[in-house]
């Protein structure tokens, strides 16, 4: 983990509320592994807890990474207002990401994305690719105007789309999409808020390799504070910290 003032390449809103911003810096070079996060201060004296974004992607060649982030209070607010040029105090990458080792070329992985939760799938499902392994996405969205990264995820394998209201993909959510898909994966890897990941946990039970990434409301980000966490099964004093053991976890091994 590393901090840094990582400068703005650019900025540009994908969908209403909704922006991607590539920044560049050193810390780039730390990024080995998908499902991590950025804790980025807001350049604001009154805004002093950081707010955790989901790398989305990074290129080490290139020294850049992108977040995607939507505007909901004053620090995000903040971001979206940032053009080039400008800097960020960004500490990271933090926690621990997807792990892809146990999969092979000819493996088949299940992507499974919702909202603000599908970000941090680009750089899981690329890296998948480069493996090998065919990625099939379930991605899930409110509606036709907030869908994005629709070409990106289809460009690296089979994609399909859920919206609440059916203006986009089938009518329905991520559950629906996957209550209709019959082939059992080696793998499934979920990121969205925890009524998606319950679904996933459930519906595939049976596979031994599934991955959460859980969200939690985080104060310092790199396991001092103990405002992350979780409780473990069948063991009510042992506990994990998101930030620090997470966000993401196998399934069936923290309470959420
Ligand atoms: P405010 O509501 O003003 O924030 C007030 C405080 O609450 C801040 O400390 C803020 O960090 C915290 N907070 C508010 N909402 C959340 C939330 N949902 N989760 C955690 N803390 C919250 N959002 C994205 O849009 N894209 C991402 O890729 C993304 N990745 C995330 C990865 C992790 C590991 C976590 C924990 C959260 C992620 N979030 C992501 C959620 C994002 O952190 C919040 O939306 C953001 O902090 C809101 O800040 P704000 O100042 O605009 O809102
Ligand atoms: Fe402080 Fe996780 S946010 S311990």
């Amino acid at each position: 983990m590393k901090q840094e003032m990582m400068t703005i390449v650019r900025q540009q809103e994908l969908a209403p509320r909704i922006y991607e911003l590539v920044l560049t810096g050193e810390l780039v070079n730390e990024m080995t592994m998908p499902g991590q996060f950025l804790h980025i201060r807001v350049p604001r004296s009154d805004l002093l807890l950081r707010r955790p974004i989901s790398i989305n992607q990074y290129d080490r060649a290139e020294e850049t990474c992108t977040i995607i982030y939507r505007v909901e209070g004053d620090g995000t607010s903040y971001f979206a207002e940032m053009s080039a040029g400008e800097q960020l105090d960004v500490m990271g990458p933090l926690g621990h990401g997807f792990e892809i080792d146990q999969l092979n070329a000819g493996d088949t992985a299940f992507i499974v994305g919702g909202g603000i939760g599908v970000p941090p799938l680009y750089q899981l499902s690329k890296e998948l690719k480069v493996k090998g392994v065919k990625v099939v996405h379930f991605l899930g969205f409110g509606t036709q105007e907030v869908v994005y990264y629709a070409d990106e995820f289809q460009a690296l394998g089979e994609t399909r789309f859920s919206t609440d209201d059916g203006t986009f993909g089938i009518q329905g959510n991520v559950g629906n999409l996957l209550l209709a898909e019959k082939r059992q994966p080696n793998a499934v890897f979920a990121c969205g808020n925890n009524g998606l990941l319950k679904t996933v946990e459930q519906l595939y039970s049976t596979v031994d390799n599934v991955q959460l990434s859980l969200e939690s409301r985080m104060a310092c980000g790199m396991g001092a504070c103990y405002a992350c966490v979780c409780h473990v099964p069948e063991d009510e004093n042992k506990s994990v910290k998101v930030c620090e053991d997470g966000p993401v976890f196998q399934a069936g091994e923290v309470i959420f």
